[in-house]
């Protein structure tokens, strides 16, 4: 079973970005974490990362027909990215929204994601763990489903 994991804008800088709220863990370090995860699981991690909305829409169209389930932190993405909406809609694949920072207790403009309501689901403000929360709830319910 193929889980994609897609990161958006900035995210490429974790690490180095604000550690209050996005932890001191890289990207990288969070992919190994959820591979570890996934071999657990009996699952297999597609993972990506662009700053670019068309390239991540580029990536979900190729990708989405051999993949199983979406797990997404669309960074700014969220709060305002509608073909970002529309091509997981269009994969018709289960999507959990994933944030590392809670959305709801910052900025009043990150309260909102247009992701949510087309979510099968949304962990946010758990660091790097929510990660791997989002892959155990995923690929549980899928393995129920098969
Ligand atoms: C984020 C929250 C977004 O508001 C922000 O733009 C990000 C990261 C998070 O993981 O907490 O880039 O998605």
């Amino acid at each position: 079973m193929k889980i994609m994991v897609v990161n958006g804008p900035n995210l490429n800088m974790l690490g180095k970005r604000d550690k209050t709220y996005y932890g001191d863990k890289t990207l990288p370090q969070i992919e190994t974490l959820l591979k570890n995860e996934a071999k657990i699981l009996g699952a297999d991690i597609i993972s990506f990362q662009s700053n670019s909305e068309g390239t991540i829409v580029d990536f979900i169209q190729k990708n989405s027909s051999q993949a199983a389930g979406i797990i997404i932190n669309p960074g700014a993405l969220t709060h305002y990215g509608l073909s970002l909406r529309d091509a997981l809609v269009d994969s018709g694949l289960p999507v959990v929204e994933v944030h590392l920072s809670n959305i709801y207790a910052r900025e009043d403009w990150r309260a909102k994601s247009v992701v949510a309501p087309i979510a099968r689901g949304q962990i946010t403000g758990f660091g790097w763990r929510a990660y791997i929360a989002a892959l155990q709830i995923l690929v549980g319910e899928l393995k129920v489903k098969k």
